[in-house]
């Protein structure tokens, strides 16, 4: 059990995995999400299946995105029919486009990771990659540390598969590799595109319809580690606990599977509900310890899975409009991109604190937390400390 004494007076600076810079990026092509209905059914040639279609604009229209990035464009569906009839076997080719689009979308966001925390990438001695498409091998940890130029020691864990909980996960890593080796400095990459789980809409699978109302393309990089060097690596996030669990009774809730037509998902409809009961047992678990029972009196960064989780979390804990406000946010303007978008919420809070004059990253606040929902269901849960903001 955590000291609550200990913790309430820690030092910044005392071990205590750190965030030292954080970076994001997107594919270039963006999608309007009230116009993608269109896109999609003329992209996939399935413009007749109108019911669908329609059913589809509602489901996009309830999502509250506004757009979303992607590689899966018009051009490369059309390029690529097996990718665009469905259940035909296309393996091969989405793993041959992710093989080249992950590692250099992961690139991009790991060397602006890197620019921000100043440092020379010599210093970097851990690399963590996630990401819930692939797998290669050597898988992309390898490629990213290639495309970098890292030390070719430096020590790398991969994370395929995990969903859209990886970012709560590639933090936990984080912080343990950070705290238990001294000197430590972890490059985290999450990296995650859709074109793996692309299919055309079929009467018999409404799955496709939700995640293709979903699910966008992004990546975020961080850097991670404990005892910031004064005045020379900024900190923005102190990791304080990392605490995952798993919803009991909800096997089966989020599931997805590589076949040979691609990745393949279900997300039932049970989902916000599974997680909203649960989630005030989970802070009670983890902020006991500091004697914080107020939850508006946190910070909030949550894995936007969809509005339906969001609105019944608010709803069952009597959050402030506010506090899922960044969460929010980043669904608009991004969907759903899976592990990666817990991590640009992070981004958002502390540029908008900074943005809005507020004395610390975490809006103000000292005390936050993270969220990371994903299969199993799984949700990770990590106590936030901000920092002053000078
Ligand atoms: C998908 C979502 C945006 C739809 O918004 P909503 O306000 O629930 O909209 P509605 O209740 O009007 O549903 C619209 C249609 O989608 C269907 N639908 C909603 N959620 C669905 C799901 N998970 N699976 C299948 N169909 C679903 C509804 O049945 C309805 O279809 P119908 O009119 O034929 O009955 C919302 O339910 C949501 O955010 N879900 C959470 C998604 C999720 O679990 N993400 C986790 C990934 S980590």
């Amino acid at each position: 059990m955590v000291n609550v004494d200990e913790l309430r007076n820690a030092q910044r600076a005392d071990g205590t995995a750190t965030i030292m810079a954080i970076a994001t990026a997107n594919p270039p092509n963006v999608y309007d999400q009230s116009t993608y209905p269109d896109a999609y059914f003329r992209m996939t040639n399935a413009e007749h299946l109108t019911h669908l279609k329609n059913k589809m604009q509602l489901i996009c229209d309830r999502t509250t995105i506004k757009k979303r990035y992607t590689y899966s464009t018009e051009d490369v569906i059309k390029e690529n029919p097996n990718i665009n009839s469905y259940k035909a076997p296309s393996l091969d080719t989405r793993q041959d486009m992710a093989a080249t689009l992950i590692p250099e979308l992961g690139k991009e966001a790991a060397t602006k990771a890197i620019e921000e925390w100043g440092q020379s990438k010599s210093k970097i001695t851990h690399l963590i990659c996630c990401s819930t498409m692939g797998p290669f091998i050597p898988g992309y940890d390898f490629q990213i540390a290639q495309l970098l130029g890292l030390d070719l020691s430096i020590k790398r864990v991969m994370l395929y598969q995990q969903g859209c909980h990886g970012g709560g996960t590639i933090l936990r890593i984080a912080k343990d590799l950070a705290e238990n080796n001294k000197g430590a400095r972890v490059l985290i990459v999450c990296t995650e595109i859709t074109l793996v789980g692309f299919h055309c809409p079929t009467e018999t699978n409404v799955d496709v319809l939700v995640s293709h109302s979903l699910f966008g393309d992004g990546s975020a990089a961080l850097i991670v580690g404990a005892n910031p060097i004064p005045d020379v690596e900024k900190p923005i996030f102190e990791l304080i606990s990392a605490t995952p669990t798993i919803v009991p009774d909800s096997a089966g809730a989020i599931c997805a599977s590589i076949r040979e037509h691609g990745l393949t998902f279900h997300i039932g409809k049970e989902v916000p509900g599974l997680i909203s009961n649960h989630i005030e047992k989970q802070l009670i678990e983890v902020f006991q310890p500091l004697g914080i029972t107020d939850w508006n009196s946190i910070f909030w960064a949550v894995h936007p899975g969809g509005p339906a989780i969001l609105n019944q979390v608010d709803a069952k804990l009597g959050l402030k409009p506010e506090k899922l406000g960044a969460t929010r946010h980043v669904l608009a303007e991004y969907g759903n991109m899976s592990s990666v978008t817990v991590l640009f919420v992070l981004d958002e809070i502390r540029k908008k604190s900074t943005k809005d004059g507020l004395k610390t990253t975490g809006e103000g606040l000292e005390w936050g937390v993270l969220f990371g929902f994903g299969p199993g269901l799984t949700i990770e849960t990590l106590v936030l400390r901000s920092v002053s903001i000078a």
